[in-house]
């Protein structure tokens, strides 16, 4: 039987302000450091005295799955984080919970089967290829792997999502983005929140980024509205089928709550795919033996032609380069949930009402689990290797009832567009080590360049 222990241990922080700023400025090393000196349960604070915030860390695979899988529904999506993010992008499908959840799980979870998803390969194939182009055309072969990831991810997610109308949504959302996971994270982190509506400099920032990205989603999907089918004519983007998805009893989404999917799946489905993407890229320009094996299998199987869905089977040592690149960089690195009743993780008593915080990216790395978890070694996501371990020791995609619905469609994506690179250029890192930050995903703090060149 596990004793239950009373206190929850954990550093003190700053005096000031706890340890807000090392866990936004320096995640991983703040994270590490508290595993190993408290264990896989550890208290935080962050805030200054009086309006200190409490939150706990979960490092270990098995309070993960209590989290997300097995305890779930005491776990719910009000964290800090959550309310505001609700707030900013609106109540999707990452956001929304109870039935509107339930609602909207059943009219979108049949946009994302495998059949579907890999209806986009044209999409991801087209913005590969733009993409090697304008790589080709590089005088000095430098590249800022996270600037160009992140283009290309947002890229080729607005193409499937708008088809033909990718452009007009693209530079909006890259200007506008940034400006709202800015504000939204600094309120997030925050102990104190003025309301939104006064008229601070911060909060007029956040309200322009929001009126934006709003505005071209609004007018994509009104300009849809009036074309003769009222979802695009021919067209089989994302959101034509999002417009004309109906459940069993004719329900279907209006369009606000359209707007809302748009939304979530832009924020979702580009920064995560990108951080992914940029790691893979970044740890390859650094190992010339695995790159060297990831060209090989590159060039068998893509030489000569544009990749396809099935290329997605042929590709096992690139997908294993990705899985490993998701373990030491997950793009979700914490994942935070509200406690509604007092629960017990690790042999700790979580209070009713607590934050609870897991941290994929120190799971990932827990030395219980790990063999040299510094070490890059794509070997490690061998089939027979990975049914060895505990289902929550890699989990960048989260899990239980609320696991990511894109997960499919990213690896599809960031693997053949990985394939295309791989065959078409040699890398090698400029930049060796980066500094990691803590965005609304993981985030580069630092340049990640490599050099290019053709091969
Ligand atoms: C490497 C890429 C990706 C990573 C690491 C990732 C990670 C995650 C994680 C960890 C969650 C669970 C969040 C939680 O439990 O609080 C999640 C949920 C979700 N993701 Fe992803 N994601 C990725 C790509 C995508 C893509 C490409 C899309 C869509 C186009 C997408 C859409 C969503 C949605 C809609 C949810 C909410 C699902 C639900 O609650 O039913 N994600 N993702």
């Amino acid at each position: 039987m596990t004793t239950v222990k009373a206190r929850v241990p954990g550093p003190s922080g700053h005096p000031l302000i706890g340890s807000m700023l090392d866990l936004t400025r320096r995640p991983l090393r703040t994270y590490l450091a508290a595993r190993r000196d408290y264990g896989d349960v550890v208290r935080f604070t962050a805030g200054p005295p009086g309006l200190r915030a409490e939150f706990f860390v979960v490092f270990s695979p098995e309070g993960a799955h209590q989290v997300l899988g097995s305890e779930a529904a005491n776990f719910r999506k009000e964290s800090a984080f959550y309310d505001e993010l609700r707030t900013s992008v609106g109540n999707g499908l990452l956001t929304s919970q109870d039935d509107d959840y339930q609602r909207q799980r059943r009219l979108i979870q049949p946009l994302f089967t495998r059949r579907r998803v890999d209806g986009y390969v044209d999409a991801i194939a087209l913005e590969a290829r733009m993409l090697a182009e304008r790589w080709k055309a590089v005088p000095d072969g430098v590249v800022d792997a996270a600037d160009e990831m992140s283009r290309f991810a947002l890229r080729t997610v607005s193409r499937i999502l708008f088809g033909a109308d990718v452009e007009a949504a693209v530079d909006v959302v890259h200007r506008s983005f940034p400006a709202l996971g800015e504000y939204l994270l600094d309120r997030g982190f925050s102990p104190v929140r003025t309301p939104r509506n006064w008229p601070t400099p911060a909060n007029r920032r956040g309200a322009e980024a929001q009126r934006d990205l709003y505005g071209i989603c609004d007018r994509i999907i009104a300009e849809r509205a009036l074309r003769p089918d009222g979802a695009g004519g021919k067209s089989d983007d994302l959101l034509a089928l999002l417009t004309l998805a109906r459940g069993e009893d004719g329900e279907r989404l209006d369009p606000d709550e359209l707007r809302d999917q748009v939304l979530i799946f832009l924020l979702a489905g580009h920064e995560t795919t990108a951080t992914s993407l940029a790691f893979a890229l970044h740890l390859l320009a650094g190992h010339p033996e695995q790159r060297h094996r990831a060209q090989e299998e590159a060039d068998a199987v893509l030489t000569g032609r544009e990749p396809t869905a099935a290329d997605l089977e042929a590709l096992p040592y690139i997908t294993r380069v990705l899985k490993e690149a998701m373990r030491l960089y997950p793009a979700a690195s914490v994942i935070g949930r509200r406690a509604v009743a007092e629960s017990v993780i690790g042999g700790h008593v979580i209070p009713a009402g607590a934050q609870v915080i897991l941290a994929p990216l120190v799971t990932h790395r827990h030395p219980d689990h790990w063999e040299q978890p510094e070490r890059f070694d794509p070997d490690r996501f061998l089939p027979e290797r990975e049914k060895e371990r505990h289902r929550y020791a890699w989990y960048p995609f989260g899990g239980g009832p609320r696991a990511c619905i894109g997960q499919h469609f990213s690896m599809l994506e960031s693997v053949l567009a990985l394939g295309v690179l791989l065959r078409d250029f040699d890398f090698e890192v400029i930049d060796r080590r980066v500094a990691l930050g803590q965005g609304i995903t993981l985030r580069v703090d630092s340049p990640m360049r490599i050099r290019l060149a053709p091969r």
